[in-house]
């Protein structure tokens, strides 16, 4: 992990308050959840195509529940890791507005962080097209226990979904807003476990760019934000690079008063 890049970040959040995360899949990979694109990932298990349109989920909703239980079982046994936890930690220090995820795990809302914009919905809920919508605690127990499989609307009866943006739906209009709102000059802007290659999401990174908000690329790799984009990149597991990080801005505060 390189301290020097490491303590810029960190003198640069400590300059203003108005800093904001945007998340992937990546932060959620050492709560024990896969990623989609890494080797190993959900894209290599169930086609995206097949399984996550929206196009494939009205044409086969059974068989796109097959990858929606399987996610569910994982989902069930995942807690926010070191990384969610510092980010909690950032916006209770007053130094970070908010957490725009692409993630639909929640696991930014366990780790206490407040103000979460769910780009890509929310797996917690379960939705119908005739408006219904319901915990899905509520009715995990049929379908984990093999009834009410896949989980029907109580009201018209039809094949519930989980409240998560599918290929080919659009992103709710208020996550989309909020999150363009946040994007929008920015101290700075923290780019945490994405590939950042699937818009609209991807375009929120080069919005913050293009507004004089400073990109901090945290992630095992570079991504297409390294060159052009990102004033610094921090290479590592974000659950040892973000608590690093939160520790120096600590360190700072603690200095300053
Ligand atoms: N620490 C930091 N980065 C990590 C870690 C980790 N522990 N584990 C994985 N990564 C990085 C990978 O290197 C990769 O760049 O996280 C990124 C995950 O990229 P994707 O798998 O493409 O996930 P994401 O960017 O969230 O995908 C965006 O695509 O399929 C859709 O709707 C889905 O929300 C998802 C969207």
């Amino acid at each position: 992990m390189n301290q020097t890049s490491l303590k810029a970040v960190a003198d640069k959040i400590l300059s203003k308050p108005k800093n904001v995360a945007f998340t992937g899949a990546g932060i959620s990979t050492e709560s024990g959840i896969p990623d989609f694109r890494s080797p190993g990932g959900i894209w290599e298990r169930f086609n995206p195509m097949e399984y996550a349109t929206i196009e494939a989920f009205r044409r086969d909703p059974v068989k796109a529940w097959e990858m929606f239980r399987e996610l569910s079982r994982i989902l069930e046994e995942a807690e926010p890791n070191p990384a969610h936890l510092a980010l909690a930690r950032l916006e209770e220090l007053g130094l970070l507005q908010a957490v725009i995820t692409q993630n639909i795990d929640n696991l930014h809302q366990e780790a206490g962080s407040k103000k979460v914009v769910e780009f890509h919905g929310n797996a917690r809920r379960l939705v119908c097209e005739c408006g219904k919508s319901v915990e899905a605690e509520l009715v995990k127990t049929h379908w984990l226990e093999g009834r009410d499989f896949p989980p029907r609307c109580e009201s018209c009866g039809a094949i519930m979904k989980p409240d998560v943006v599918l290929f080919g739906e659009p992103i709710p209009r208020t996550a989309s807003q909020e999150a363009m709102r946040l994007a929008q000059h920015p101290n700075v802007f923290l780019v945490v476990g994405t590939s950042a290659v699937v818009a609209p999401a991807s375009y929120l990174p080069v919005v913050a760019n293009k507004t004089g908000g400073c990109i901090v690329e945290i992630n095992l790799e570079p991504t297409d934000l390294a060159t052009g984009y990102a004033e610094h990149s921090l290479y590592g597991p974000a659950g040892e690079i973000l608590p690093a990080l939160v520790e120096l801005v600590e360190a700072g505060l603690g200095s300053s008063t």
